[in-house]
């Protein structure tokens, strides 16, 4: 396999027009699993207060939650770059705040970077993290950690005043240090213009095929989730689907007395 991608190296791949595969892991065997088929990014998202923890948004994850979630992954992950996402209300209140969570998130979860969500008004954050040695990555347009200022789940960035706005956000995050930038739910063209203006990579889910790389849930692509069903998800597989009727065929051939068969049981000589 080839070198560990870093933060750094991620220049090159915008640079050399090589796009970037991200995707979501939350434990050990799903990282070593995404990492051997070779994606570049394991993002350790917050999403998994939905798809691990079965709650409705992200905003009851906590610190110690991706702690313990993003030490498991990076355990499982050799060559993929480890991002965590840093949980609602751990880095918004104030720059130590978000020294303090991020470095949690290194040094107990072994995560190589972080991502945060917001525009300008985290830019002192974005600064002072990475001043302190710590690689940011940002996050636009639907941030689900404001699901409840946006009053749901809607396509950001529409109209002449929000892309201009986005615009600027980006810019500040670059300018502030961000190594990179997701755009989650905007309009196609804006995120094609954000990512010619932007000279980090952008990482795009539900913004259009003109982003530098793409980003999706695991769970949504493998088909294990359907809860939510996004226009922008493709369900490349449906393991939910293999996973349930695998576990019914067990029950059946316990409940009849098939399973164990003489071939999964120890007799008397080594
Ligand atoms: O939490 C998450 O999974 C994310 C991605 C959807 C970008 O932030």
């Amino acid at each position: 396999m080839s070198r560990r991608v870093t933060a750094p190296s991620l220049a090159r791949f915008k640079k050399e027009k090589l796009k970037i595969v991200m995707i979501t892991a939350y434990d050990y065997t799903m990282a070593r699993l995404v990492d051997a088929a070779g994606v570049d990014i394991i993002l350790v998202g917050d999403s998994l207060g939905m798809v691990m923890l079965g709650l409705e948004t992200t905003v009851p994850v906590t610190l110690d939650h991706m702690v313990l979630h993003t030490a498991s992954v990076a355990r499982g992950a050799r060559h993929a770059l480890v991002v965590a996402d840093l949980p609602f209300m751990t880095y918004q209140q104030s720059v130590a705040a978000a020294l303090e969570s991020a470095g949690r998130l290194l040094k107990e979860g072994g995560a190589q970077a972080v991502k945060l969500e917001g525009g300008e008004t985290v830019v002192p954050q974005v600064q002072a993290l990475v001043q302190a040695g710590v690689p940011v990555m940002g996050h636009l347009g639907l941030t689900p950690q404001s699901i409840h200022a946006f009053g749901g789940y809607r396509v950001q960035g529409r109209g002449q005043n929000a892309a201009t706005r986005l615009m600027e956000d980006a810019l500040a995050l670059e300018q502030a240090g961000c190594f990179a930038l997701v755009l989650e739910c905007i309009p196609s063209d804006l995120a094609a213009r954000v990512t010619r203006k932007l000279t980090i990579p952008t990482i795009g889910i539900g913004a259009g095929v003109k982003c530098d790389g793409q980003v999706l849930v695991v769970h949504d692509l493998l088909g294990m989730f359907s809860e939510l069903q996004p226009v922008f998800v493709k369900r490349y597989a449906e393991v939910g689907q293999a996973i349930s009727e695998a576990v019914s065929r067990y029950a059946h051939e316990v409940r009849g007395g098939e399973f164990p068969g003489p071939e999964h049981g120890y007799g008397d000589k080594p």
